[in-house]
This record gives structure tokens, sequence and C-alpha cells, in this order.
């Protein structure tokens, strides 16, 4: 059970990871998080500085965690974008970190999804390799075979590899400086074409038009998917119904509570307003 209320945790590591930057806070308290999941944070300082900027805390998804003695370590995956990721990109060990978490809907096992889902395909792009990198941990640990495939723009917006713990990752990227030139989606076109690709379940998180590629490249073919998305959250628990986004069966649903991870066809397009940088 997530514990009600932020809680005040102790950032214990911080480093650059290519032109990202990895934090690590220790959750005395709090539960390990599901792979998918999310934690709102503030930094203890330094937070609703000049203008008041940022002031509420930001949506971060859960890129590692391990539990110790201590607690549970959380590492977070970060790209400074504005007010609130600058801040958190400046955390340093010693600091302090206000979370609340972890919230949200976690990624389903392949079997779940389809009973001939017997392995997993991981599709991320830019910084949404971070939730990606805590679920192919779970799978590796639960012996489900996966493949990963992860798409970078350019070296600037590129990092978080040495989070996976694997070294079978295909690499695309824009500016060709790493696998691939192009989208990490020409990968997955012909890893789809292969003869066991029905036999697979596919699990992305990344930019919107990314997102909605991989939904369209399955739903074609029948194949499972998951895509964890984003969408502007102003309080993360379900309260303020700022992430709303439509359903395929009609109606809304509050990413928050019912995702951030939803099954393809929950879904008529991974296009939401306000997400992706
Ligand atoms: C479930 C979930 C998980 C997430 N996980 C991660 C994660 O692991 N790592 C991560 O780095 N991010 C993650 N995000 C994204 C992150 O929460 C958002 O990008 C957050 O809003 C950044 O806060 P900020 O204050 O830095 O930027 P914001 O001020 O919120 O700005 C966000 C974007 O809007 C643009 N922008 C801001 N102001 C303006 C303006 N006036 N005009 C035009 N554009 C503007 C910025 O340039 C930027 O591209 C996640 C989001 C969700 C919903
Ligand atoms: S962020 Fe407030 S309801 Fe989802």
């Amino acid at each position: 059970m997530t514990p009600f209320g932020r809680r005040l945790c102790e950032v214990t590591e911080a480093r650059d990871s290519g032109g990202y930057r990895v934090f690590s806070a220790l959750d005395v308290t709090g539960p390990e998080p599901g792979a998918g999941q999310f934690y709102m944070l503030a930094a203890d300082q330094g937070w609703g500085g000049a203008g008041g900027r940022p002031y509420l805390s930001r949506a971060f998804a859960a890129a590692g965690a391990e539990a110790g003695r201590r607690g549970v370590r959380i590492d977070f995956l970060a790209e400074a974008v504005g007010p609130g990721t600058d801040r958190l990109t400046a955390l340093e060990p010693g600091d302090g970190l206000w979370v609340v978490g972890p919230l949200g809907r976690s990624f389903s096992p392949p079997s779940e999804l389809s009973p001939e889902a017997a392995g997993a395909i991981l599709v991320g792009g830019g910084i949404g390799v971070a939730t990606l990198a805590i679920w192919r941990r779970a799978l590796a640990a639960a012996g489900v075979p996966t493949r990963t495939l992860l798409g970078f723009r350019d070296r600037r917006h590129s990092g978080g590899l040495e989070l996976f713990d694997c070294s079978e990752i295909r690499l695309a990227s824009e500016d060709g400086h790493a696998g691939h030139q192009g989208y990490v989606t020409d990968l997955l076109a012909v890893m789809l074409e292969g003869d066991d690709a029905a036999s697979a379940a596919v699990y992305a998180c990344g930019p919107p038009a990314m997102l909605e590629s991989v939904r369209e490249m399955c739903a074609e073919r029948d194949i499972p998917c998951e895509l964890a998305l984003e969408a502007p959250m102003a309080c993360g628990y379900g309260a303020c119904f700022g992430c709303a986004i439509p359903r395929a069966a009609g109606g809304y649903m509050r990413l928050c509570v019912d995702g951030p991870v939803v099954r393809g066809d929950e879904i008529s397009t991974a296009l939401v307003p306000g997400s992706g940088h």
C-alpha cells in the first residue's frame, strides 16, 4: 500500500548518464514500486523559487528499485526541460526529496495480456526508457525472454542504458551516433515481421508520436501491447482530473490512477495533448 501523504527521503546518489541525470533516494517507509509506477517529486530546498515555479510536484517514473535493510533505494532518470526538472537534476547526495508514491498501474506480464505471449519486446524512446529499465529487470528475474529496442534523438538526448543491466540492447538514433540511423520503430517493424512476433507482447514508453506508431503497428498485427503514457499531472492520485484522456470505448480515464500504463486497445490514440518533450 502506498503510504498516505508525502514523505521526505534522502538523495543517496546522483550522476550524469549521457545527456540525462540519474539520482537515487532512500525511501525508509514506502513499499517497493511496481514496474511502470511513478512518484510525485519535489526538492526539499529550492522549490517554488523566483516567480513561485516550480510550484507543484513533478511526476517521475521509477527507473529502478532495490529493497535493503535501511529501506528501498529508488532510482530516477531525468531530463532537464523546465523549472522542476532543472531543480531535480541539480540534486546532490544528502539533499532532501519529497516523494508521494508509488502511484498508478504497473505493467502486466505477457501471459496476462495474451495466453500465447511467452516473451516481451520493450520499445523505449528518449527519457521514456526510464520505466522500461525497471520492467526489463523484473522480466529477467521472472525468466521471461525479452528483447529491448531503444531510440534517441541525438547524443545530448540519450542516456540511462546502464540502468538496463543488459548488454543485448538494439539502438536507434536519429543523428546516427549509435545503432541504426532512424527511428526505434524501424527496428520494431523488422522485429514484428519475424516468425516469433506473434508470441510476444510489446511494452513501450517514449514520445507520443513513437507510442502512437507502436500502438498502430501492434493493432494492425493483433499483437498485445501496453503503453506507459504521460499527461500533465497536478496531483498524481486522482483528485484534480488534470490528466484525463479519452477511452476508446467512450468516456475518460484519469491517467494517474487508471494508467500510466494502459493497454493499446484501451485508447484510440497515444497523442496526448501537453505530453512529451
Ligand atoms: C507518469 C509520468 C512519468 C514521468 N516520468 C519522467 C521521468 O522518469 N523522467 C523525466 O525526466 N520526466 C518524466 N516525466 C515528465 C515530467 O514529469 C514533465 O516533463 C514535467 O512537467 C517537467 O517539469 P518541469 O517543471 O521541468 O517542466 P514544465 O514547466 O512542466 O515543462 C514541461 C515542458 O513544457 C515546456 N514548456 C514549459 N513552459 C512552456 C511555455 N511557456 N511555452 C511552451 N512550452 C513550455 C518545457 O520546455 C517542457 O518541454 C513523467 C511524466 C509523467 C506523467
Ligand atoms: S493528476 Fe490529478 S487526477 Fe490525475
